[in-house]
């Protein structure tokens, strides 16, 4: 059975502040001292935490009977960790934190929080998420599919119904788009862990994506062009890469004035590559900058919904670059361009 130890008095007799609120916190609490011995431990902790009875001056590696657990309290490690572990039907969100004084010097603080209600709420979401675009696809392509094949014979349909047809068929496309990056992200959520990664040759994923937007392009006469890409391979998903560079290209091309450039690239920056997508385009305002990267956040919704854009493009860039262990960011002015930039490690032969 797990112990459930009470608070430590303080030098004053009564309890601290401090000890009442880690007493009654529902966040476990747990301190190991500079030689891995546990030294303090709260109710929570006990009740969420399989521990050795009599926990307390035990060394907490064998205390805490986690294997997982072991490395993050490994007496003198100076790292912040943060994991989630599975204890029986619990989902654990588990933080470790270097402890400079005290406790013996060099102690580790560990806090425990109950994560299982909220993970399953994210799946349900994901999954609600997911059944409705499946759903609502299937619809939607038909619409359009019709609708194109309507103006296939465009010559026999009267003009003011050729336009209502045009109107019915470039929503269903859009509808359909949407759908597709919602099922796209839905997916992402549900598959845990990273993306597979291998070597990537960078030059022939930025053609592609490049291809896909010439005519959006010409129609805006955006130039495109490219620099620094011959021979480039880096460690990352291809799948994963060509829909990063191609949203980031899409963004570009979209949000580019009549007559920019738009610019892909790649630099040598330490033991990686950082793939650049330059435009000159609209920019976007420092104080919107981590926000972008939120589903469904546009600055400017009035111009957005204009351009056709729904918010998720960026959204799934920022996953797809977490699953790669790639880092993304981003450098602009509201009138003066957007860089969106993402490191990307070497490839070793
Ligand atoms: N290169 C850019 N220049 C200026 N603003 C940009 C740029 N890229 C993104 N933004 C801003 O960030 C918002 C979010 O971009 P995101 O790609 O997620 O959505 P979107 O382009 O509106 O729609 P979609 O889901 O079709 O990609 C955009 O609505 C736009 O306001
Ligand atoms: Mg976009």
């Amino acid at each position: 059975m797990p112990s459930e130890p009470g608070p430590e008095p303080s030098p004053g007799g009564g309890s601290s502040l401090a000890d009442a609120l880690v007493e009654a916190s529902p966040n476990g609490v747990l301190v190991a001292d500079g030689a891995g011995r546990l030294v303090r431990l709260n109710p929570a902790c006990a009740r969420l935490l399989p521990l050795l009875g009599d926990p307390l001056g035990r060394r907490a590696t064998e205390a805490v009977l986690v294997p997982e657990l072991a490395a993050v309290l490994e007496p003198g490690r100076d790292t912040r960790d943060e994991l989630v572990i599975t204890v029986g039907h619990r989902e654990l969100l588990v933080r470790a934190v270097p402890l400079a004084d005290g406790c013996g010097g060099h102690g580790r603080l560990l806090l425990v929080e109950d994560v299982t209600r909220l993970r399953q709420a994210e799946r349900h979401r994901s999954e609600f998420v997911a059944n409705v675009s499946h759903e609502l696809r299937t619809p939607a392509t038909a619409i359009a599919g019709y609708a194109e094949t309507l103006l296939e014979d465009r010559d026999t349909l009267d003009p003011p119904v050729a336009r209502m047809v045009e109107v019915i068929h470039r929503n269903a496309r859009r509808l359909t788009e949407l759908f597709d990056d919602l099922l796209y992200l839905s997916r992402l959520d549900a598959e845990e862990g990273p993306l597979p990664l291998a070597p990537v040759l960078v030059a022939p994923v930025v053609t592609e994506c490049l291809d896909k937007v010439q005519a959006a392009a010409a129609d805006k006469e955006v130039t495109l062009q490219t620099f620094g890409l011959d021979g480039v391979r880096v460690l990352a998903n291809r799948e994963a890469l060509g829909h990063v560079v191609g949203n980031l290209v899409e963004n570009a091309v979209k949000y580019s004035h009549q007559g920019g450039v738009v610019t892909v690239g790649a630099r040598r920056r330490g033991e990686g590559w950082r793939i650049e997508v330059i435009d000159v385009g609209i920019g976007i305002d420092p104080s919107h900058h981590e926000r972008v990267f939120e589903r469904f956040y546009r600055v400017d919704k009035g111009r957005a919904r204009a351009a056709g854009g729904t918010g998720l493009g960026l959204a799934i860039v920022a996953r797809l670059c977490g699953k790669m262990g790639a880092d993304l960011s981003l450098r602009s002015q509201l009138g003066s361009g957007s860089v969106f930039r993402v490191w990307l490690p070497q490839a070793r032969d």
